[in-house]
Order: structure tokens, then sequence, then C-alpha cells
């Protein structure tokens, strides 16, 4: 690599000798989660945010290279970047993976100070950890832990694991302790096991608590939590390290140390709340559990865990705040790329109390039936507002709105809308205007519509919703092409009302065809425009698998049709909800006697009645033969 990799004091032959050992597929995918494609293997990339794999690793080439944002090279390119750390870090990492000896090395005194400075930091955390555990496990001082935990059925073997301690009753039993083995007050302090007081004495941070110990993702100790056992003892339920030199809480996660293994097993990672339910779903052989350090999840969290899989089940309390946390977390991950689902908890128990009572397959059957984001969000969604009235199930609609943009495959879109529009009974069509709606307004483009133009959504109704000026829905391109080759069923449009069922770009169009078709008899491509040349062209280019214009024409013309009445049906609706409003609060505000307002409201809302009855009968009318529309399926 001819770049700024600083070999130092490596020779190339050890350098070769580590590339030749450490296969970079399996590298990477310690970091990242590969799936074999072809000859190369795939992933999301580290290095950028992206929801469809674009990060490519040769296993001949023994390089990597990312489409979506330009990283690549080889196994020490991606080490560094990855860790953020130096070429010759990155060599030495590997080289103690490959078992590969480098010659002494030469570090400056101040590497070496702040190097040394670490591993004291993680001895004196270790030390920490190891007098905790005795305390509980041997000590007299232990015993009431020792009960509490067997009365909360952890096992032996679960303390062991999570290595649990306890802090016995005493404001300095670990600062003594440590003190002995000469460990200096700045230490202690650096890393929040102690604290100074007023009067400059020193007392531990943790007293008269639970322990435990929170590790890094090699199971390092690098902080503790604390929790009190004896509700008089203090206010404060669960009390944690502070950040410190080794211990950054939004970048860690409890228990991933235990975790990874099973999470990759799974494909699939569970964050639970607290440190009692990841030791609880471990302890129940659901190995894949881990939880944030008692603040919100953050992405730094999101990016740890996709290290491993990038499927996350999230199974936090069924309370406000638990919500609230679920759908931050939710939009977290998949921001990230992750494939979220949220994992409920009858009678809001935590997974703690679920997996006691009903123990390891229940707990699985729930996970099996996790909601993914946008089924999760209706649900709650639905719960604190009121969808009888249309402006409730538009407000709802409107608070899904970003998460379907942010779908990336029209398979996923398509099927969200669709599940969207049975549970809140609102047409499919009325979602798709309101999405394009918003898109226009946010200033995204979003491709997935155009997949479906013509199945699911028609722009006939907007005034100037498509910047590009193309005609993009199927069925307002079929209308157009049968006109072109057919120009005497042009009659047959014009009884549906032509021009008023198309959009903007369609319109201009259709309005050429009847200006030459009244010239000529016929549609001649001289007489579109030259802008709109290009658009008729493509049109045409499409073979018309239609063995029966007249039915086809007729049919489509139906279905723009009903579309318009529907959504002139759900405009005069929203009219007559708005104007109740008005109503309801001039009676508030005592003026329902003036006469005039009366006699002037009552007529209004004739008015939206009648409007609304002549709709409805010409829906009707449509309907019937709509049907047969359906049957015939699509035909591009
Ligand atoms: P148990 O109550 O023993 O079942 O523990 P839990 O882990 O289930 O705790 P809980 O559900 O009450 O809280 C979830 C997580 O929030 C805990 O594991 C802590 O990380 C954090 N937490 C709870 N209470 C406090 C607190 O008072 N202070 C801080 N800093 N964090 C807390
Ligand atoms: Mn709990």
């Amino acid at each position: 690599m001819g770049d700024d990799m600083s070999t130092g004091y490596i020779p190339q032959e050890i350098l070769d000798e580590i590339v030749a050992r450490c296969d970079i597929v399996s590298v990477i995918n310690e970091y990242v989660p590969l799936k074999r494609r072809g000859s190369n293997y795939q992933g999301l990339c580290p290095f950028h945010n992206e929801k469809t794999p674009s990060f490519s690793v040769s296993p001949s080439k023994q390089i990597f290279h990312c489409f979506g944002c330009g990283k690549g090279g080889n196994v020490f390119r991606f080490v560094m970047e990855i860790e953020g750390i130096s070429f010759v870090e990155a060599a030495e990492k590997l080289a103690k993976r490959a078992g590969v000896r480098l010659p002494e090395k030469e570090m400056t005194p101040e590497q070496r100070k702040v190097l040394e400075q670490r591993k004291r930091y993680q001895q004196i955390n270790e030390l920490a950890a190891r007098y905790y555990h005795s305390v509980l496990m041997k000590s007299n001082m232990g015993q009431p832990y020792r009960e509490y935990l067997k009365q909360r059925q952890i096992s032996e073997d679960t303390i062991v694991k999570f290595r649990l301690g306890a802090t016995p009753a005493g404001w300095d039993n670990l600062y003594r302790e440590m003190k002995k083995r000469g460990i200096t007050e700045q230490e202690m302090l650096d890393l929040g096991l102690i604290s100074q007081t007023k009067k400059g004495t020193y007392v531990d941070r943790f007293r008269q608590r639970l322990m435990f110990p929170i590790c890094d993702e090699k199971g390092t100790v690098i902080a503790f939590g604390g929790r009190i056992i004896d509700k008089d003892s203090s206010p404060q339920k669960y009390l944690n390290s502070p950040d410190t030199p080794l211990f950054h809480k939004s970048r860690n996660l409890y228990g991933l140390h235990l975790a990874r293994a099973g999470i990759r097993n799974a494909d699939q990672a569970i964050i639970v709340e607290g440190y009692m339910d990841v030791i609880s779903c471990h302890q129940h052989g659901i190995t894949n559990a881990v939880a944030p350090l008692g603040t919100a999840f953050t992405p730094e969290q999101g990016k740890l865990l996709m290290r491993n899989t990038y499927q996350v089940g999230i199974s936090f309390d069924g309370d406000a705040a638990g919500v609230k946390a679920t759908m931050r977390c939710l939009d977290i991950l998949s921001d990230l790329g992750c494939s979220a689902r949220v994992i409920q908890i009858p009678d809001n128990a935590d997974p703690d109390e679920y997996l006691k009572k009903y123990g390891k397959e229940a707990f699985e059957r729930l996970i099996s039936a996790s909601q993914e984001l946008i089924m999760y969000k209706i649900a709650k969604y639905m719960e604190t507002t009121n969808t009888d009235t249309i402006t409730g199930k538009m407000k709802v609609v409107s608070m899904l709105l970003p998460d379907i943009r942010k779908l990336q495959s029209a398979v996923a879109r398509e099927s969200a809308i669709r599940e969207i529009s049975q549970k809140l009974q609102v047409s499919e069509k009325a979602i798709w205007d309101e999405l394009r709606r918003s898109q226009n307004t946010a200033g995204t483009a979003v491709h997935a519509e155009q997949n479906y133009a013509g199945e699911e959504y028609t722009g006939s109704l907007q005034e100037n919703d498509n910047p590009t000026g193309n005609i993009e829905n199927k069925i307002e391109r079929n209308i157009l092409h049968i006109i072109f080759e057919r120009p005497e069923l042009l009659v047959e449009a014009e009884r549906f009302g032509g021009i008023a069922l198309l959009s903007k770009e369609a319109a201009a169009m259709y309005q050429d065809f009847q200006e030459c078709i009244r010239r000529t008899g016929k549609v001649e491509s001289t007489a579109i425009s030259q802008e709109r040349g290009q658009q008729l062209a493509d049109i045409l280019m499409e073979e018309l698998y239609m063995t029966d214009m007249d039915k086809v024409l007729h049919d489509s013309l139906v279905q723009l049709k009903q579309e318009q009445l529907d959504k002139e049906y759900q405009d005069v609706m929203l009219q007559m909800e708005q104007f109740s409003k008005q109503r309801n609060r001039a009676k508030e505000a005592g003026k329902e006697n003036l006469e005039e307002n009366v006699e002037a409201a009552n007529k209004m809302q004739n008015a939206l009645l009648m409007k609304l009855d002549a709709i409805l009968r010409e829906k009707k009318q449509y309907e019937a033969s709509n049907t047969k529309l359906q049957e015939r399926g699509n035909s591009r």
C-alpha cells in the first residue's frame, strides 16, 4: 500500500507473515457480520451509515472495499480505521492474533507511560472486582447479599460468571484495602472508586451495595454498578461509576463480553433494560442479552452490537418511559441499518420476572412474535390517539410517515402501507398521497412509489408535486398509450372527465393528443411538443400486453375515477369534521343562540351532506365495474 503506513521497526518479512496468517475475512468478520456473495463477502460498511450492503471483502485479493464511501485496503488498513489506531499498533494487534513474534519495540517514554497507566488502571479495577466478589462469597458481611440473590433465584454459577460482589457497611473498606496494596488516592479518584469529602478525607463511592462489574467487549473490568438491597440504605437504587479514562457509559453495553458468542450464534441481540434482566436472561439460556448502562441507548452502542449482528430485539418496560426509550432505540438502530423489533412482555413484566414465571420457551415465543418498527409504532400511536375520526387517523399516518419514508425496499414500503391501511381503515391511496406530499416538503427524493405507480399510487390529484415532469403512473401511461394507438377511444376517456382525471404532466400530453385528433383524426408524433416527445417515446416503447384495449382503457378510467372520488370523499369528511369542531367551539363560547349563526351553520352542513351523498352515489356506480379490474391484475 503506497500510503502513510510507516512500517517503523517491523521488517517486511514479518508483515508478510502476519498477512499470510490473518485471513482478512475472519478478521473483518469479528467487527462486521459478513455474508458470502459469489466469490466475495458482503456486509454493511462500518465506516458510514448504510442500509444496503456495499461493503465487500475479497478473500482471494485479501482486500476490502466499500462502494459506498470508498474506503478500502488490506487487513492492516481495516484494523487501523476501525480501531482508530496507527499502522504499528494495528500490526501489533494482528501479530498477536496470528501468534507472530515482533522484534522488541522502541516506544517513546510518553507512549510507554500512557500504556502503563492504562494497564495499571485495569489492574486496579480487577483488584476491586476481586475484593467485592470475595466479600460477597466469603465474608459474614456478604451474608445478606447472598440471601438476597438466593431469594431472586440467582444461581451460584451465575454469580461467578457475572462476578457479582458486595460492599460491606462502612465508609472506607475498599479505600483501606487498596491503600494497603499501594494504590494511590489519585488513581482511585481517577477510576471513580472513591471520592474526597469536604474535610479532605476519602470515602468509598460504593457502600452497602450489591456490586455488578461492568466489562468491555473483551471482559476487562472497566467500571461498576451497585444496587441497594435495603430500601433505607439510599434513595438511589443503582449507582454507577462515573465516566473515567477506561469507561464511557454511552460506548459500552452491560454483558456484551458474555453475550458475544450467543449473539453470533443466534444472529440476533436482545436489549433489555436492566442488569438483573441481563443476568436472568443468561441464567435461563437466553445468552444474547445485553443492557445499556442506566442511560438511554446510543448509536455507539448500536454500532457495538452491529459488529456481531444486524438483528436486534428490544425488550424494555411497557410503561410510558419504556415506550419512549423503545421508540428511540428503534430509531437509532434502524437509522444504522439494523433490523430492529420489539419484544413485548405481557402484563408489564420485565424479562427477569417473565422468565422466572414462564421459562425460556415462553420467552422465545415472545421473541418470535416480536413486532417490527412500524407495526409497533402504529399500535402505540393508536393507543394514544382517537382514530375514530379522520383527523385522528391522518394524525397517526403523519406520525408514521418518516418511518415509511426510511424504508428502503419497495416491498417493505408497500406492505407497511397495506398494514397501516388495514389497521387504520384508511385507503392505501390516502397514505401514498400523504407520503408524497410530505416528501415534497421534506425535499427528499424517493423512488419506491415509482415502482408502484399504477398499482397503488396515482398522482393525478395533486397539483404540482412531480419535479421531474415525468409521467410515472402506470395507469396514466397505459391510457395515453392506448389513445395513441386507438384515437377513436378518446371519446371514452372524455366520458369519464378526460383531463380532470389526470396528473398535470399526463394532462398536458393528453391535451396535445386531443388537439391533434380534432384536427387530423389521429395522433401524430410531430404533434407532441419537443420536451414531451421523449416522454411519449418512452411510453410507446412499453409493450402493451393487452388483447382488449377497449376494456383496459375502460377499467383504467374507472380506477382513476374511483381514486378521485375517494379523495373527494375524504376531503369532504375532513371539512365536516372541522366544521363540527368550529361549531362546538362556538357553543362553548356561548354563541350558539345567535339565530343567524345557527342558520348559516345548518346551511353549510346540509351542503356538505349533499356533496357527500352525491360522491357516495357516484362511488357505488363505479364499484361494480372496478371489481373486474382487480381480477385482471397488473399488466406491466
Ligand atoms: P431490579 O430492580 O433489581 O430487578 O434491577 P433492574 O436491573 O431490573 O433495574 P430497573 O429495571 O429498576 O432499572 C433498569 C436499569 O436502569 C438498571 O439496571 C440501572 O442500569 C438503571 N437504573 C435504575 N435505577 C437507577 C438509579 O437510581 N440510578 C442510576 N444511575 N441508574 C438506575
Ligand atoms: Mn428488574
